[in-house]
Protein backbone atom coordinates (compact mmCIF):
# COMPACT_ATOMS: atom_id res chain seq x y z
CA UNK A 1 0.00 0.00 0.00
CA UNK A 2 1.37 3.38 -0.82
CA UNK A 3 1.00 5.85 1.33
CA UNK A 4 2.27 8.65 -1.27
CA UNK A 5 -0.75 9.91 -3.79
CA UNK A 6 -0.95 12.63 -6.20
CA UNK A 7 -4.21 13.60 -4.33
CA UNK A 8 -5.71 13.43 -1.16
CA UNK A 9 -9.31 13.61 -0.99
CA UNK A 10 -10.60 14.51 2.72
CA UNK A 11 -14.29 13.36 3.65
CA UNK A 12 -16.24 10.87 1.30
CA UNK A 13 -19.58 12.85 0.19
CA UNK A 14 -20.60 13.81 -2.99
CA UNK A 15 -17.88 16.30 -2.94
CA UNK A 16 -15.00 14.08 -1.77
CA UNK A 17 -16.36 10.87 -3.50
CA UNK A 18 -16.60 12.19 -6.86
CA UNK A 19 -13.53 14.44 -6.71
CA UNK A 20 -11.67 11.26 -6.48
CA UNK A 21 -13.65 9.04 -8.79
CA UNK A 22 -12.68 11.85 -10.98
CA UNK A 23 -9.26 11.98 -10.15
CA UNK A 24 -9.07 8.35 -10.61
CA UNK A 25 -10.53 8.66 -14.28
CA UNK A 26 -7.69 11.47 -15.17
CA UNK A 27 -4.57 9.05 -14.22
CA UNK A 28 -3.75 10.30 -10.78
CA UNK A 29 -2.98 8.43 -7.70
CA UNK A 30 -5.82 9.02 -5.37
CA UNK A 31 -7.04 8.62 -1.76
CA UNK A 32 -10.24 9.10 -0.29
CA UNK A 33 -10.18 9.31 3.43
CA UNK A 34 -13.94 9.43 5.47
CA UNK A 35 -13.76 8.74 8.89
CA UNK A 36 -17.37 7.94 8.95
CA UNK A 37 -17.20 4.04 8.36
CA UNK A 38 -18.66 4.28 5.08
CA UNK A 39 -18.27 6.50 1.99
CA UNK A 40 -20.76 8.64 0.79
CA UNK A 41 -21.05 11.70 3.10
CA UNK A 42 -23.55 13.33 4.60
CA UNK A 43 -26.09 12.74 1.38
CA UNK A 44 -25.74 8.96 0.86
CA UNK A 45 -25.49 8.04 4.83
CA UNK A 46 -27.71 10.24 6.84
CA UNK A 47 -28.94 12.88 3.95
CA UNK A 48 -30.51 12.71 0.48
CA UNK A 49 -31.07 9.02 0.25
CA UNK A 50 -32.68 8.11 3.29
CA UNK A 51 -35.13 11.28 3.46
CA UNK A 52 -36.05 10.40 -0.29
CA UNK A 53 -36.44 6.41 0.22
CA UNK A 54 -38.84 7.60 3.39
CA UNK A 55 -40.68 10.44 1.36
CA UNK A 56 -41.38 7.60 -1.26
CA UNK A 57 -42.77 5.18 1.02
CA UNK A 58 -44.63 7.48 2.91
CA UNK A 59 -46.16 9.11 -0.04
CA UNK A 60 -46.97 5.88 -0.92
CA UNK A 61 -48.60 4.68 1.86
CA UNK A 62 -50.51 8.14 2.14
CA UNK A 63 -51.87 7.58 -1.15
CA UNK A 64 -52.99 4.08 -0.65
CA UNK A 65 -54.67 5.79 2.32
CA UNK A 66 -56.40 8.59 0.72
CA UNK A 67 -56.46 8.29 -3.23
CA UNK A 68 -56.78 4.55 -4.37
CA UNK A 69 -60.85 4.98 -3.39
CA UNK A 70 -61.04 7.21 -5.73
CA UNK A 71 -59.83 5.26 -8.85
CA UNK A 72 -61.48 2.46 -7.71
CA UNK A 73 -59.14 0.45 -5.69
CA UNK A 74 -59.82 -0.74 -2.76
CA UNK A 75 -57.40 -1.66 -0.07
CA UNK A 76 -56.28 -2.17 3.48
CA UNK A 77 -53.61 -0.03 4.62
CA UNK A 78 -51.47 -0.80 7.65
CA UNK A 79 -47.99 0.59 8.35
CA UNK A 80 -45.13 -1.27 9.00
CA UNK A 81 -42.74 1.19 10.21
CA UNK A 82 -39.57 -1.58 11.30
CA UNK A 83 -40.00 -2.64 7.40
CA UNK A 84 -40.00 1.07 5.87
CA UNK A 85 -36.64 1.78 7.74
CA UNK A 86 -35.62 -1.57 6.87
CA UNK A 87 -36.03 -0.87 2.82
CA UNK A 88 -34.47 3.03 3.94
CA UNK A 89 -31.22 0.92 5.22
CA UNK A 90 -31.03 -1.46 2.62
CA UNK A 91 -30.78 1.21 -0.11
CA UNK A 92 -28.26 3.29 1.73
CA UNK A 93 -26.08 0.41 1.75
CA UNK A 94 -26.06 -0.64 -1.46
CA UNK A 95 -25.20 2.86 -2.66
CA UNK A 96 -22.57 3.24 0.25
CA UNK A 97 -21.15 -0.17 -1.21
CA UNK A 98 -21.72 1.46 -4.63
CA UNK A 99 -19.23 4.39 -4.08
CA UNK A 100 -16.42 1.98 -2.50
CA UNK A 101 -17.15 0.16 -6.30
CA UNK A 102 -16.31 2.66 -7.82
CA UNK A 103 -13.26 3.43 -6.12
CA UNK A 104 -12.00 0.00 -6.86
CA UNK A 105 -13.01 0.45 -10.53
CA UNK A 106 -10.74 3.78 -10.70
CA UNK A 107 -8.06 2.73 -8.79
CA UNK A 108 -8.68 5.42 -6.09
CA UNK A 109 -7.85 3.88 -2.21
CA UNK A 110 -10.63 4.68 -0.05
CA UNK A 111 -9.26 4.87 3.63
CA UNK A 112 -11.70 4.54 6.82
CA UNK A 113 -10.18 7.07 9.31
CA UNK A 114 -9.93 10.72 10.93
CA UNK A 115 -7.93 12.79 8.37
CA UNK A 116 -5.92 15.78 9.78
CA UNK A 117 -3.73 18.31 7.91
CA UNK A 118 -0.19 18.70 9.37
CA UNK A 119 1.79 20.51 6.83
CA UNK A 120 0.83 21.34 3.05
CA UNK A 121 1.01 17.72 1.27
CA UNK A 122 1.33 15.93 4.49
CA UNK A 123 -1.99 14.30 5.61
CA UNK A 124 -2.12 12.00 9.65
CA UNK A 125 -4.74 9.66 9.39
CA UNK A 126 -6.02 8.32 12.62
CA UNK A 127 -7.59 4.33 11.79
CA UNK A 128 -10.11 2.88 14.00
CA UNK A 129 -8.10 0.43 15.45
CA UNK A 130 -6.29 3.59 17.03
CA UNK A 131 -3.16 3.81 14.97
CA UNK A 132 -1.98 6.33 12.93
CA UNK A 133 -0.57 6.41 8.98
CA UNK A 134 0.97 9.24 7.93
CA UNK A 135 0.47 10.06 4.33
CA UNK A 136 2.28 12.43 1.53
CA UNK A 137 0.56 14.02 -1.43
CA UNK A 138 0.77 17.17 -4.41
CA UNK A 139 -2.29 18.26 -3.49
CA UNK A 140 -5.54 18.03 -0.51
CA UNK A 141 -9.20 18.17 -1.33
CA UNK A 142 -10.51 19.41 1.68
CA UNK A 143 -14.18 17.66 1.30
CA UNK A 144 -15.37 17.16 5.08
CA UNK A 145 -19.11 19.09 4.81
CA UNK A 146 -21.28 20.26 6.74
CA UNK A 147 -22.97 19.41 10.45
CA UNK A 148 -26.44 20.39 11.92
CA UNK A 149 -26.66 23.88 13.14
CA UNK A 150 -27.50 23.71 16.85
CA UNK A 151 -30.55 25.83 18.56
CA UNK A 152 -28.80 27.92 21.01
CA UNK A 153 -30.31 26.19 24.55
CA UNK A 154 -31.22 23.21 23.07
CA UNK A 155 -29.33 20.14 23.43
CA UNK A 156 -30.21 17.09 20.32
CA UNK A 157 -30.62 13.58 21.72
CA UNK A 158 -31.39 12.20 18.55
CA UNK A 159 -34.72 10.36 20.40
CA UNK A 160 -36.78 13.21 21.55
CA UNK A 161 -35.22 16.20 20.73
CA UNK A 162 -33.76 15.33 16.85
CA UNK A 163 -32.15 17.10 13.97
CA UNK A 164 -32.66 15.20 10.60
CA UNK A 165 -30.32 12.03 11.59
CA UNK A 166 -32.69 11.33 14.16
CA UNK A 167 -35.66 12.18 12.31
CA UNK A 168 -34.95 9.69 9.52
CA UNK A 169 -35.00 6.73 12.51
CA UNK A 170 -38.04 7.41 14.57
CA UNK A 171 -38.88 4.04 16.48
CA UNK A 172 -42.14 4.98 15.86
CA UNK A 173 -45.03 8.16 14.88
CA UNK A 174 -44.79 10.42 16.78
CA UNK A 175 -48.40 12.19 17.33
CA UNK A 176 -47.28 15.59 17.39
CA UNK A 177 -44.41 16.48 16.02
CA UNK A 178 -43.05 20.15 16.33
CA UNK A 179 -40.38 21.56 13.36
CA UNK A 180 -37.97 24.23 13.86
CA UNK A 181 -37.43 25.72 10.81
CA UNK A 182 -39.37 25.54 7.76
CA UNK A 183 -36.59 24.62 5.25
CA UNK A 184 -36.12 21.72 3.31
CA UNK A 185 -35.26 19.36 5.87
CA UNK A 186 -38.19 20.29 8.17
CA UNK A 187 -40.44 20.31 5.47
CA UNK A 188 -39.37 17.20 4.13
CA UNK A 189 -39.18 15.36 7.00
CA UNK A 190 -42.42 17.10 8.20
CA UNK A 191 -44.36 15.77 5.00
CA UNK A 192 -42.84 12.35 6.07
CA UNK A 193 -44.06 11.71 9.42
CA UNK A 194 -47.36 14.04 8.58
CA UNK A 195 -48.23 11.35 5.89
CA UNK A 196 -47.81 8.79 8.58
CA UNK A 197 -49.48 10.07 10.77
CA UNK A 198 -48.40 13.12 12.97
CA UNK A 199 -49.73 16.10 13.76
CA UNK A 200 -47.07 18.81 12.79
CA UNK A 201 -46.64 22.33 13.39
CA UNK A 202 -43.42 24.51 11.66
CA UNK A 203 -42.39 27.09 13.99
CA UNK A 204 -40.47 29.63 11.58
CA UNK A 205 -38.42 32.68 12.79
CA UNK A 206 -39.24 34.55 9.20
CA UNK A 207 -42.30 36.12 8.32
CA UNK A 208 -42.21 33.15 5.30
CA UNK A 209 -41.48 29.47 4.49
CA UNK A 210 -38.37 27.95 2.37
CA UNK A 211 -36.57 31.56 2.08
CA UNK A 212 -34.43 31.66 -0.87
CA UNK A 213 -37.25 30.50 -3.11
CA UNK A 214 -39.44 33.06 -5.32
CA UNK A 215 -41.81 34.72 -2.81
CA UNK A 216 -45.06 34.11 -4.79
CA UNK A 217 -44.26 29.53 -5.20
CA UNK A 218 -43.34 29.92 -1.58
CA UNK A 219 -46.89 31.02 -0.64
CA UNK A 220 -48.33 28.77 -2.86
CA UNK A 221 -46.62 25.95 -1.57
CA UNK A 222 -47.73 27.25 1.92
CA UNK A 223 -50.85 27.08 1.03
CA UNK A 224 -50.84 23.55 -0.40
CA UNK A 225 -48.87 22.50 2.88
CA UNK A 226 -51.53 24.37 4.93
CA UNK A 227 -54.68 22.31 2.75
CA UNK A 228 -52.30 19.05 3.68
CA UNK A 229 -52.64 19.57 7.21
CA UNK A 230 -49.34 21.41 7.94
CA UNK A 231 -49.74 24.58 10.87
CA UNK A 232 -47.38 27.11 10.36
CA UNK A 233 -46.52 29.70 13.36
CA UNK A 234 -44.13 31.96 11.05
CA UNK A 235 -42.22 35.26 13.01
CA UNK A 236 -42.09 32.98 15.85
CA UNK A 237 -38.79 31.61 17.69
CA UNK A 238 -38.20 28.57 19.87
CA UNK A 239 -36.52 29.79 23.05
CA UNK A 240 -36.53 26.63 25.41
CA UNK A 241 -37.77 23.10 25.29
CA UNK A 242 -38.28 21.25 28.75
CA UNK A 243 -38.59 17.32 29.01
CA UNK A 244 -41.52 16.22 30.59
CA UNK A 245 -43.46 12.96 31.86
CA UNK A 246 -45.38 12.94 28.53
CA UNK A 247 -43.31 14.56 26.11
CA UNK A 248 -41.98 17.98 25.28
CA UNK A 249 -42.67 21.49 26.65
CA UNK A 250 -41.63 23.86 24.35
CA UNK A 251 -41.28 27.53 24.40
CA UNK A 252 -41.98 29.96 21.64
CA UNK A 253 -42.29 33.67 21.36
CA UNK A 254 -42.93 36.33 18.55
CA UNK A 255 -39.77 36.70 16.56
CA UNK A 256 -39.88 40.52 17.26
CA UNK A 257 -40.23 40.12 21.25
CA UNK A 258 -43.59 39.34 23.17
CA UNK A 259 -45.13 37.14 25.44
CA UNK A 260 -44.05 33.58 25.32
CA UNK A 261 -46.44 30.62 25.17
CA UNK A 262 -45.87 27.01 25.21
CA UNK A 263 -46.19 24.74 22.36
CA UNK A 264 -46.26 20.55 23.71
CA UNK A 265 -44.77 17.92 21.74
CA UNK A 266 -43.68 14.33 21.61
CA UNK A 267 -40.64 15.07 19.07
CA UNK A 268 -38.71 18.29 18.02
CA UNK A 269 -37.06 18.57 14.98
CA UNK A 270 -34.30 21.46 14.82
CA UNK A 271 -33.97 22.02 11.37
CA UNK A 272 -32.56 25.58 11.09
CA UNK A 273 -29.72 24.89 8.78
CA UNK A 274 -26.22 23.20 8.56
CA UNK A 275 -22.54 24.96 9.11
CA UNK A 276 -19.78 24.39 7.52
CA UNK A 277 -17.49 21.46 8.87
CA UNK A 278 -14.03 21.88 9.88
CA UNK A 279 -13.21 20.63 13.14
CA UNK A 280 -9.99 19.10 14.10
CA UNK A 281 -8.18 19.25 10.19
CA UNK A 282 -5.11 21.79 11.41
CA UNK A 283 -6.68 24.22 9.30
CA UNK A 284 -5.54 27.22 12.07
CA UNK A 285 -2.56 25.30 12.27
CA UNK A 286 -1.33 25.76 8.82
CA UNK A 287 -3.01 28.89 8.32
CA UNK A 288 -5.61 27.50 5.84
CA UNK A 289 -8.10 30.86 5.53
CA UNK A 290 -12.11 30.56 6.96
CA UNK A 291 -14.56 33.08 6.58
CA UNK A 292 -16.85 34.28 9.08
CA UNK A 293 -19.09 32.06 8.88
CA UNK A 294 -16.04 29.29 9.04
CA UNK A 295 -16.08 28.15 5.22
CA UNK A 296 -13.00 27.53 3.66
CA UNK A 297 -12.28 30.42 1.76
CA UNK A 298 -11.42 29.95 -1.84
CA UNK A 299 -10.68 30.86 -5.16
CA UNK A 300 -12.92 30.69 -8.64
CA UNK A 301 -10.55 27.27 -8.85
CA UNK A 302 -11.21 26.17 -5.36
CA UNK A 303 -8.14 26.75 -3.91
CA UNK A 304 -7.46 27.99 -0.27
CA UNK A 305 -5.13 30.56 0.11
CA UNK A 306 -2.44 27.57 0.97
CA UNK A 307 -1.17 26.44 -1.92
CA UNK A 308 -1.90 22.86 -2.64
CA UNK A 309 -4.62 22.30 -0.61
CA UNK A 310 -8.38 23.00 -2.57
CA UNK A 311 -12.27 23.00 -0.97
CA UNK A 312 -15.13 21.87 -2.60
CA UNK A 313 -18.99 21.23 -1.44
CA UNK A 314 -20.59 22.25 2.28
CA UNK A 315 -18.02 23.46 3.75
CA UNK A 316 -17.10 26.37 1.18
CA UNK A 317 -19.35 28.98 0.02
CA UNK A 318 -22.60 28.27 -1.73
CA UNK A 319 -25.82 26.33 -1.50
CA UNK A 320 -25.58 23.08 0.53
CA UNK A 321 -26.65 20.57 -2.05
CA UNK A 322 -25.12 17.42 -3.17
CA UNK A 323 -25.11 18.09 -7.02
CA UNK A 324 -23.15 21.73 -6.37
CA UNK A 325 -20.66 19.28 -4.41
CA UNK A 326 -20.80 16.91 -7.09
CA UNK A 327 -20.00 19.78 -10.13
CA UNK A 328 -17.42 21.46 -7.84
CA UNK A 329 -15.41 17.94 -7.31
CA UNK A 330 -15.49 17.56 -10.87
CA UNK A 331 -14.16 20.99 -11.78
CA UNK A 332 -11.65 21.00 -9.04
CA UNK A 333 -10.24 17.27 -10.12
CA UNK A 334 -9.72 18.39 -13.51
CA UNK A 335 -8.35 21.52 -12.66
CA UNK A 336 -5.66 19.91 -10.76
CA UNK A 337 -5.03 17.30 -13.55
CA UNK A 338 -4.28 20.46 -15.63
CA UNK A 339 -7.90 20.83 -17.48
CA UNK A 340 -10.15 23.60 -17.45
CA UNK A 341 -13.25 23.00 -15.17
CA UNK A 342 -16.13 25.31 -14.32
CA UNK A 343 -19.41 25.54 -12.73
CA UNK A 344 -22.10 27.36 -13.90
CA UNK A 345 -23.96 28.71 -10.50
CA UNK A 346 -26.64 30.26 -12.27
CA UNK A 347 -28.05 27.30 -13.57
CA UNK A 348 -28.05 25.02 -10.14
CA UNK A 349 -31.12 23.82 -9.70
CA UNK A 350 -32.75 23.53 -5.95
CA UNK A 351 -35.05 20.97 -5.04
CA UNK A 352 -37.36 20.43 -2.32
CA UNK A 353 -39.14 16.61 -2.76
CA UNK A 354 -41.97 17.15 -0.87
CA UNK A 355 -45.69 16.84 -2.32
CA UNK A 356 -46.03 18.31 -4.43
CA UNK A 357 -42.48 19.27 -4.93
CA UNK A 358 -40.85 22.38 -5.13
CA UNK A 359 -37.74 23.06 -7.97
CA UNK A 360 -36.33 26.42 -9.17
CA UNK A 361 -33.84 27.74 -10.89
CA UNK A 362 -31.97 30.99 -11.97
CA UNK A 363 -33.12 33.95 -10.29
CA UNK A 364 -36.48 34.79 -8.28
CA UNK A 365 -38.77 37.59 -9.36
CA UNK A 366 -36.96 39.19 -6.08
CA UNK A 367 -33.43 38.88 -7.30
CA UNK A 368 -34.60 40.84 -10.19
CA UNK A 369 -36.54 43.29 -9.11
CA UNK A 370 -33.50 44.25 -6.72
CA UNK A 371 -31.00 43.76 -9.60
CA UNK A 372 -33.43 46.31 -11.98
CA UNK A 373 -33.60 43.73 -14.51
CA UNK A 374 -36.36 44.06 -16.79
CA UNK A 375 -38.02 41.01 -16.91
CA UNK A 376 -41.24 38.93 -18.46
CA UNK A 377 -42.78 36.33 -16.66
CA UNK A 378 -44.69 33.37 -18.21
CA UNK A 379 -47.04 31.15 -15.73
CA UNK A 380 -49.18 27.72 -16.11
CA UNK A 381 -50.94 26.29 -13.23
CA UNK A 382 -51.60 22.41 -12.97
CA UNK A 383 -54.95 22.69 -12.89
CA UNK A 384 -55.03 23.01 -16.95
CA UNK A 385 -52.28 20.56 -17.23
CA UNK A 386 -54.15 17.00 -18.81
CA UNK A 387 -51.73 14.85 -17.00
CA UNK A 388 -52.08 16.26 -13.73
CA UNK A 389 -56.00 15.97 -13.99
CA UNK A 390 -55.50 12.64 -14.87
CA UNK A 391 -53.18 11.44 -11.97
CA UNK A 392 -55.07 13.88 -9.78
CA UNK A 393 -52.24 16.29 -8.82
CA UNK A 394 -53.53 19.79 -10.23
CA UNK A 395 -52.26 22.29 -7.66
CA UNK A 396 -49.07 23.74 -8.58
CA UNK A 397 -47.90 25.83 -11.06
CA UNK A 398 -45.07 26.39 -13.20
CA UNK A 399 -43.44 29.85 -13.42
CA UNK A 400 -40.77 31.23 -16.07
CA UNK A 401 -38.96 34.30 -16.07
CA UNK A 402 -36.75 35.78 -19.34
CA UNK A 403 -35.49 38.72 -19.93
CA UNK A 404 -37.57 41.42 -21.59
CA UNK A 405 -35.26 42.54 -24.59
CA UNK A 406 -33.36 39.49 -25.11
CA UNK A 407 -35.61 36.87 -24.07
CA UNK A 408 -33.05 34.67 -22.23
CA UNK A 409 -34.63 32.62 -19.68
CA UNK A 410 -33.30 33.95 -16.05
CA UNK A 411 -35.25 31.66 -13.88
CA UNK A 412 -38.24 29.75 -13.46
CA UNK A 413 -39.72 28.32 -9.86
CA UNK A 414 -41.88 25.17 -9.85
CA UNK A 415 -44.50 23.97 -7.71
CA UNK A 416 -46.35 20.83 -8.78
CA UNK A 417 -46.16 16.92 -9.04
CA UNK A 418 -42.57 16.00 -10.36
CA UNK A 419 -41.28 19.88 -10.41
CA UNK A 420 -37.98 18.18 -9.53
CA UNK A 421 -37.60 16.32 -13.15
CA UNK A 422 -39.50 18.92 -14.90
CA UNK A 423 -37.11 21.60 -13.96
CA UNK A 424 -34.07 19.74 -15.61
CA UNK A 425 -35.41 20.88 -19.17
CA UNK A 426 -35.47 24.57 -18.03
CA UNK A 427 -31.34 24.01 -16.29
CA UNK A 428 -30.30 22.66 -19.39
CA UNK A 429 -32.22 25.70 -21.35
CA UNK A 430 -30.49 28.10 -19.24
CA UNK A 431 -27.37 26.04 -20.25
CA UNK A 432 -27.17 26.94 -23.74
CA UNK A 433 -28.48 30.02 -23.32
CA UNK A 434 -31.93 29.22 -24.15
CA UNK A 435 -34.80 31.81 -24.83
CA UNK A 436 -38.45 30.73 -23.51
CA UNK A 437 -39.53 31.12 -26.81
CA UNK A 438 -37.17 27.89 -27.75
CA UNK A 439 -38.78 26.08 -24.84
CA UNK A 440 -42.37 26.99 -26.16
CA UNK A 441 -41.23 26.04 -29.82
CA UNK A 442 -39.62 22.67 -28.57
CA UNK A 443 -42.39 19.95 -28.92
CA UNK A 444 -43.38 18.44 -25.67
CA UNK A 445 -44.57 15.34 -25.65
CA UNK A 446 -49.00 14.86 -24.64
CA UNK A 447 -50.52 14.20 -22.03
CA UNK A 448 -47.02 14.92 -20.08
CA UNK A 449 -46.59 17.27 -17.00
CA UNK A 450 -43.56 19.15 -19.60
CA UNK A 451 -46.16 20.63 -21.63
CA UNK A 452 -47.01 22.89 -18.75
CA UNK A 453 -43.25 24.76 -18.73
CA UNK A 454 -44.16 24.59 -22.46
CA UNK A 455 -47.03 26.63 -21.21
CA UNK A 456 -45.40 28.70 -19.34
CA UNK A 457 -43.07 29.77 -21.35
CA UNK A 458 -45.40 30.33 -24.11
CA UNK A 459 -46.75 33.00 -21.16
CA UNK A 460 -44.10 34.71 -21.47
CA UNK A 461 -44.15 36.38 -24.97
CA UNK A 462 -48.29 36.08 -23.85
CA UNK A 463 -49.77 33.08 -26.02
CA UNK A 464 -50.63 30.64 -23.46
CA UNK A 465 -52.72 28.42 -25.65
CA UNK A 466 -54.45 25.91 -23.29
CA UNK A 467 -55.96 28.17 -20.60
P1 LIG B 1 -20.76 15.63 3.15
O1 LIG B 1 -21.70 14.84 2.37
O2 LIG B 1 -21.19 16.18 4.45
O3 LIG B 1 -19.48 14.72 3.36
C1 LIG B 1 -18.40 15.11 4.16
C2 LIG B 1 -17.76 13.88 4.75
O4 LIG B 1 -16.52 14.26 5.32
C3 LIG B 1 -18.55 13.24 5.88
O5 LIG B 1 -18.87 11.89 5.57
C4 LIG B 1 -17.62 13.31 7.09
O6 LIG B 1 -17.66 12.12 7.88
C5 LIG B 1 -16.27 13.45 6.44
N1 LIG B 1 -15.26 14.13 7.28
C6 LIG B 1 -15.37 15.32 7.90
N2 LIG B 1 -14.23 15.62 8.54
C7 LIG B 1 -13.37 14.58 8.31
C8 LIG B 1 -12.04 14.30 8.69
N3 LIG B 1 -11.32 15.14 9.43
N4 LIG B 1 -11.50 13.13 8.29
C9 LIG B 1 -12.20 12.25 7.53
N5 LIG B 1 -13.45 12.47 7.13
C10 LIG B 1 -14.03 13.63 7.50
N6 LIG B 1 -28.81 17.79 -1.08
C11 LIG B 1 -29.37 17.61 -2.30
O7 LIG B 1 -28.81 18.07 -3.29
N7 LIG B 1 -30.53 16.91 -2.45
C12 LIG B 1 -31.18 16.37 -1.40
O8 LIG B 1 -32.23 15.77 -1.56
C13 LIG B 1 -30.64 16.56 -0.10
N8 LIG B 1 -31.25 16.05 0.98
C14 LIG B 1 -30.69 16.22 2.21
C15 LIG B 1 -31.37 15.70 3.31
C16 LIG B 1 -30.84 15.85 4.57
C17 LIG B 1 -31.58 15.29 5.74
C18 LIG B 1 -29.59 16.52 4.74
C19 LIG B 1 -28.98 16.66 6.09
C20 LIG B 1 -28.91 17.04 3.66
C21 LIG B 1 -29.46 16.90 2.38
N9 LIG B 1 -28.84 17.44 1.25
C22 LIG B 1 -29.41 17.27 0.01
C23 LIG B 1 -27.57 18.16 1.33
C24 LIG B 1 -26.40 17.23 0.95
O9 LIG B 1 -26.41 16.11 1.80
C25 LIG B 1 -25.09 17.97 1.07
O10 LIG B 1 -25.12 19.16 0.32
C26 LIG B 1 -23.93 17.10 0.55
O11 LIG B 1 -23.85 15.90 1.27
C27 LIG B 1 -22.62 17.85 0.65
O12 LIG B 1 -21.59 17.05 0.21
P2 LIG B 1 -20.11 17.22 0.77
O13 LIG B 1 -19.31 16.17 0.10
O14 LIG B 1 -19.69 18.62 0.67
O15 LIG B 1 -20.20 16.89 2.33
P1 LIG C 1 -32.71 25.72 5.56
O1 LIG C 1 -31.70 26.78 5.49
O2 LIG C 1 -33.31 25.17 4.33
O3 LIG C 1 -33.94 26.20 6.46
C1 LIG C 1 -33.77 26.60 7.77
C2 LIG C 1 -34.99 27.40 8.18
O4 LIG C 1 -34.92 27.63 9.58
C3 LIG C 1 -35.06 28.77 7.52
O5 LIG C 1 -36.36 28.97 7.04
C4 LIG C 1 -34.71 29.73 8.65
O6 LIG C 1 -35.32 31.00 8.51
C5 LIG C 1 -35.26 28.98 9.85
N1 LIG C 1 -34.64 29.32 11.12
C6 LIG C 1 -33.36 29.63 11.38
N2 LIG C 1 -33.18 29.84 12.71
C7 LIG C 1 -34.40 29.65 13.29
C8 LIG C 1 -34.88 29.69 14.63
N3 LIG C 1 -34.05 29.96 15.63
N4 LIG C 1 -36.17 29.44 14.83
C9 LIG C 1 -37.03 29.15 13.82
N5 LIG C 1 -36.62 29.09 12.53
C10 LIG C 1 -35.33 29.32 12.29
O7 LIG C 1 -32.01 24.57 6.42
P2 LIG C 1 -32.39 23.06 6.66
O8 LIG C 1 -33.79 22.80 6.31
O9 LIG C 1 -31.90 22.74 8.02
O10 LIG C 1 -31.46 22.34 5.60
C11 LIG C 1 -30.04 22.50 5.67
C12 LIG C 1 -29.40 22.38 4.33
O11 LIG C 1 -29.54 21.08 3.82
C13 LIG C 1 -30.00 23.33 3.33
O12 LIG C 1 -29.00 24.23 2.96
C14 LIG C 1 -30.41 22.52 2.18
O13 LIG C 1 -29.87 23.03 1.00
C15 LIG C 1 -29.85 21.13 2.45
N6 LIG C 1 -30.91 20.17 2.15
C16 LIG C 1 -31.32 20.03 0.86
C17 LIG C 1 -32.36 19.20 0.54
C18 LIG C 1 -32.81 19.13 -0.86
O14 LIG C 1 -32.10 19.59 -1.74
N7 LIG C 1 -33.97 18.59 -1.14
C19 LIG C 1 -33.07 18.43 1.55
C20 LIG C 1 -32.59 18.69 2.89
C21 LIG C 1 -31.54 19.51 3.14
Amino acid sequence: MADSFDVIVIGGGPGGYNAAIRLGQLGLSTACIDKRGSFGGTCLNVGCIPSKALLHASERFHEAETDFAKLGIKAKVELDLPAMMAQKTKVVGELTKGVEFLFKKNKVEGIVGEARITAPGKVSVKLADGTTRELTCKNIIIATGSDVAPLPGVTIDEKQIVSSTGAIALSSVPKKLLVVGAGVIGLELGSVWKRLGAEVTVVEFLDRITPGIDGEIAKAFQRILTKQGFTFQLSTKVTGVEKTKTGLKVTVEPAAGGDKTTIECDVMLVSIGRIPYTANLGLAEIGVALDKRGRVVTDNHYKTNVPGIYAVGDCREGVMLAHKAEDEATACAEIIAGKAGHVNYDAIPSVVYTFPEVATVGKTEEELKAAGIQYKVGKFPFTANARAKTIMATDGMVKIMADAKTDRVLGCAIVGPEAGNLIAEVVLAMEFGASSEDIARTCHSHPTLTEAVRQAAMGVEGWTMQM
